[in-house]
């Protein structure tokens, strides 16, 4: 039988590089215990739902717990899980639970449908047994009492250079059976429109996955959204191994101004993980060997 080369790769956004050892705590924590179900014979689908669960209750990262307020104070969270076999499951602008990446696989588990979206999202997490949750920190409470305090500083006037603070999750695995999986989690754009839903749930943009490989995108919403960007990464890795991939669609993106992250794998476990922001923090971990960027 063909040994697959069983691989897992993780990131923390692409927003910057500070509190870098909490960042790294996060991503390595999540990202061994994915790898020890992936080593064990688990599922990509089983690894990565772990893996984005601890980085979102890991208050460092942009998603689940401690994930940005929008412009009116409320946390509204967006998540997606997909696997090479095209199961998909997403919730979007979903509140008061505490891992919407669970919510997402229960969408893609339970229900004919790929999408679930605020109210209805949360009605059907309750349905499901998930518990009422408050996702916001002080942390993040006082981001937004400073940024709403600064008279400049309304959403028509600076959501564009506000989208530099963005902090989304995502975990990439591929599986002894040579299944790949992805999950993306994210806490969206601060000071945006309530009811703003970026790219992380809507399918090919924030998250795609087939035969060839799976990516996990994070950045500008909107931007990543409008170029679909984890769709044109999949695509290319039909021809190309991962690394060139990436590298072509991250040159896309900077010359479209669309300012992102990507992280993947293709089907025969080589990595993909690039950024045109200031940093992006990262985790992979391949034949035992354990790599981390944060930027320390
Ligand atoms: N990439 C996360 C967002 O724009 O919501």
């Amino acid at each position: 039988m063909k040994r697959i080369n069983y691989a897992i790769i993780a990131h923390g956004g692409a927003g910057g590089i500070s509190y870098a050892m909490r960042r790294r705590k996060g991503l390595i924590e999540a990202i061994s215990i994915g790898y020890g179900m992936l080593a064990q014979g688990g599922s990509s689908l089983d690894a990565v739902e772990k893996a984005a669960m601890i980085l979102e209750d890991t208050t460092i990262f942009n998603a689940g717990t401690g994930s940005s307020c929008n412009l009116i104070g409320d946390v509204e969270m967006d998540a997606s899980l997909m696997t090479s076999n095209l199961h998909y499951g997403a919730v979007a602008a979903i509140r008061n639970v505490r891992n919407p990446i669970h919510v997402a696989r229960l969408v893609m588990e339970k229900t004919d449908h790929l999408l679930l979206c605020a109210d209805g999202a949360i009605k059907f997490a309750r349905l499901m047994g998930v518990k009422y949750y408050n996702p916001k920190t002080r942390g993040k409470m006082r981001v937004w009492e400073n940024r709403r305090k600064q008279p400049k500083n309304s959403y028509f006037q600076r959501h564009r250079e506000l989208v530099h603070f963005y902090g989304t999750i995502g975990v990439v695995a591929l599986d002894m059976n040579g299944c790949i999986a992805v999950a993306t989690s994210s806490g969206g754009i601060t000071m945006r429109l309530p009811g703003r839903v970026g790219d992380t749930p809507v399918i090919g943009a924030g998250t795609y996955v087939d035969k060839n490989g799976g990516v996990s995108v994070t950045g500008h919403g909107e931007e990543i959204m409008r170029h679909m960007l984890a769709f044109r990464a999949v695509t290319l890795m039909a021809r190309h191994p991962a690394s060139v991939a990436g590298r072509q669609v991250i040159n896309y993106a900077t010359k479209v101004g669309c300012r992102c992250g990507l992280a993947g794998i293709d089907n025969r476990g080589q990595f993909l993980c690039y950024n045109n922001t200031r940093a992006m923090s990262w985790c992979s971990i391949k034949n035992g060997r354990l790599k981390v960027f944060t930027g320390d």
